[in-house]
């Protein structure tokens, strides 16, 4: 739950910074809109949390801040790639997910309601991104990024 919340921390924080930076209203619109769900997908998971008796990630400062640069980035690369990264960032997110409720036991109804619906809103918010016109990202670009989600669940694991 604590790696589910860094997720979610990282999702403020890109959902911030590319409609800070989109070139135009209608994405800035669908970036905010989406950025509000993930609001409640960090609260959620905040709670659940607290209800586990744990705490959030120790590094959740510099989590957000590197999402923050990344989603800057994206977003300066132009609307079509920006979009292009919240899809397969939404798209990773909701395999991360999917594979969290195949590991969490069934009598933990609490933490499996909460994983569901947040999966759901991930696949709405990646296909919404993909009806605006999202560029195919790159494979490489998708394998660091990869590389770059399984280098911070292991760390939130523990920190
Ligand atoms: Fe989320
Ligand atoms: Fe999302």
């Amino acid at each position: 739950m604590r790696i589910n919340h860094v997720g979610e921390v990282c999702a403020q924080a890109l959902y911030d910074a590319q409609s800070q930076f989109a070139q135009n209203a209608g994405m800035r619109h669908q970036f905010v809109e989406a950025g509000r769900e993930e609001e409640d997908h960090l609260a959620w998971t905040a709670q659940r949390l607290r209800e586990l008796g744990s705490r959030p990630s120790l590094l959740n400062p510099l989590w957000y801040a590197g999402a923050y640069a990344l989603g800057a980035v994206a977003a300066r690369l132009g609307d079509a790639r920006s979009l292009g990264f919240v899809v397969e960032t939404e798209r990773q997110v909701e395999a991360h997910l999917a594979g969290h409720l195949q590991s969490l036991p069934l009598q933990d109804e609490k933490s499996r309601a909460i994983v569901e619906q947040m999966r759901v809103d991930e696949i709405t918010h990646g296909a919404a991104a993909q009806s605006l016109g999202a560029a195919e990202m790159p494979v490489p670009v998708k394998k660091a990024m990869q590389a770059m989600a399984k280098a911070m669940t292991t760390t939130a694991y523990y920190f």
